[in-house]
């Protein structure tokens, strides 16, 4: 590799996260979870007002919204009952001002956008009175009914700052009548939320669900006697079913603690982001973090000389390196079509970085680009590892005798090349392989987001309907 090997063995040691390391941090994120069911001020673990799940059998036809990290859908699901469904959306990038902007005006494109997805997809929907939507926002709400949920803080680079510490619900509402839409938004969700009821209406069982895209996060069901924070006179008290879905917000591992095993680069990235000290646990795993870690990796051996030096070990300035020198300007989209390069020749490293950045490379310095980009993502896996692990531990899930099924949504989960198999390599080191194929089953989730919405939906109109 062309770096100097001094440099790539330090990096080497910087990413690494040993074998040795994996109980300490289960047990640290075992504890974290334990103690955000019983206090304020630590991992957020929401009660979510969701009882009960899907049996696969529900049938209908209904809409829902998926306000995520990078695009914003609005779907028309039809559930047609033994698990089957059929969904039809429209999508659109959220950009940057949108992002950056006031939350007002966020919500009200929102709107906008389902007035324009109504006049071209539901003219021939005929209801009586109001359609229900499902709202899936993926930000952390604090719950105050299945419909009412406050906005904590805004995540991946968000920043419309009005409207935290609001009613999301009536926010979105509010806008939604300013255009006379025959709409009621009847229930709000956690996008994680949403993969579990998507993933358990079709594979029944289902009890956890996880996103691994541009954030990272994991709804599971849990005991209600176990969330001693909410008090005897909270709405959601008195589960019908003694449990309810918690939404953990884990992206917030190790904020407090400081057990993450960060380095130069993570402490940067953090001093560098929109919430700094926040999010620690999602700033090594999820999509948008680990593709800026690589960009300040590549970007700080390029200026050392290590990197497009063509040779001469002559260090690059900014100006040299365009846009690779600029925060976020290399996702998570580009940082897998690195890793997946296996062409002899690592072609289309060589392109991105001749067209994206104007830069030329040796084959050496693909290889280590390339290398860089491993490095980081499979230290994300073997983070992501122990996040599941933690939860199935915390949950004593392997003592039961069925298996324990993990609903997974996310662009880094289901695009990113190797992704999947590090997980599952980290989760064979953590317990056993055959402990792993016998008992724990990972199921991508289909579009976790839009049907759990629907069916979330579904839900909140059944249970309106039998207290009406
Ligand atoms: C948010 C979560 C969300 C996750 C995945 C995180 O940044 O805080 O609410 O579930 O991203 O989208």
């Amino acid at each position: 590799m062309n770096a100097n090997p001094g440099v790539i063995t330090d990096l080497t040691k910087a990413f690494a996260f040993p074998i040795s390391a994996y109980d300490g941090l289960v047990e640290q994120f075992i504890k974290e979870l334990h103690e955000g069911l019983h206090y304020e001020q630590r991992m957020p673990m929401i009660p979510t007002f969701v009882y009960e799940l899907p049996n696969g059998q529900e049938k209908g036809v209904i809409l829902s919204l998926d306000l995520g990290g990078t695009n914003l859908r609005v779907c028309r699901t039809t559930l047609s009952g033994n698990g089957e469904f059929d969904i039809t959306h429209k999508k659109w990038t959220i950009s940057d001002a949108l992002k950056k902007g006031s939350g007002k005006d966020l919500f009200s494109w929102i709107a906008e956008r389902i007035e324009e997805f109504l006049s071209v997809e539901c003219s021939p929907m005929q209801v009586e009175g109001n359609y229900p939507l499902g709202m899936t926002f993926s930000f952390p709400c604090e719950q105050l009914d299945i419909n009412v949920g406050k906005l904590l803080t805004w995540t991946k680079g968000f920043r419309g700052m009005d409207v935290v510490g609001h009613d999301v619900v009536k926010i979105l509402q509010d806008c939604i009548d300013a255009r006379h839409l025959n709409v009621t938004v009847n229930s709000l969700i956690n996008d994680t939320v949403g993969t579990l009821l998507a993933t358990t209406y079709k594979h029944p069982g289902c009890e956890i669900g996880i996103i691994f895209g541009t954030g990272t996060n994991c709804a599971y069901l849990e005991d209600q006697s176990e969330i001693a924070k909410i008090k005897p006179n909270a709405a959601n008290f008195k589960s019908p079913t003694n449990q309810q879905l918690i939404n953990t917000e884990w992206g917030a591992f190790g904020n407090t603690s400081g057990a993450l095993p960060a380095n130069d680069y993570d402490r940067q990235l953090d001093a560098r982001s929109s919430y700094p000290g926040k999010q620690l646990y999602e700033k090594m795993v999820s999509g948008l973090y680990v593709s800026e870690l690589a960009r300040s990796v590549i970007h700080d051996l390029a200026k050392g000389g290590q990197l497009f030096a063509e040779g001469s070990n002559k260090p690059k300035a900014d100006a040299e390196l365009g846009d690779l020198a600029i925060k976020e300007r290399f996702d998570g989209a580009m940082m897998g079509g690195i890793e997946g390069d296996e062409s002899p020749n690592l072609d289309a490293i060589e392109k991105h970085f001749l067209t994206t950045y104007n830069l030329k490379t040796s084959k050496a310095d693909r290889e280590t680009i390339k290398y860089i980009c491993q490095l980081i993502s499979a230290r994300a896996a073997r983070l992501s590892a122990v996040g599941i692990a933690a939860l199935i531990k915390k949950r004593k899930m392997l003592t039961l005798s069925k298996k324990v099924i993990v609903g997974i949504d996310g662009s880094l989960y289901n695009k990113y090349p190797h992704f999947k198999q590090h997980l599952e390599g980290a989760l064979n080191e953590i317990f056993d392989a055959p402990t792993v194929k016998a008992k724990i089953s990972l199921i991508t989730a289909e579009d976790g987001s839009g049907v759990g919405g629907a069916i979330a939906a579904y839900l909140a109109s059944k249970h309106a309907s039998s207290h009406a």
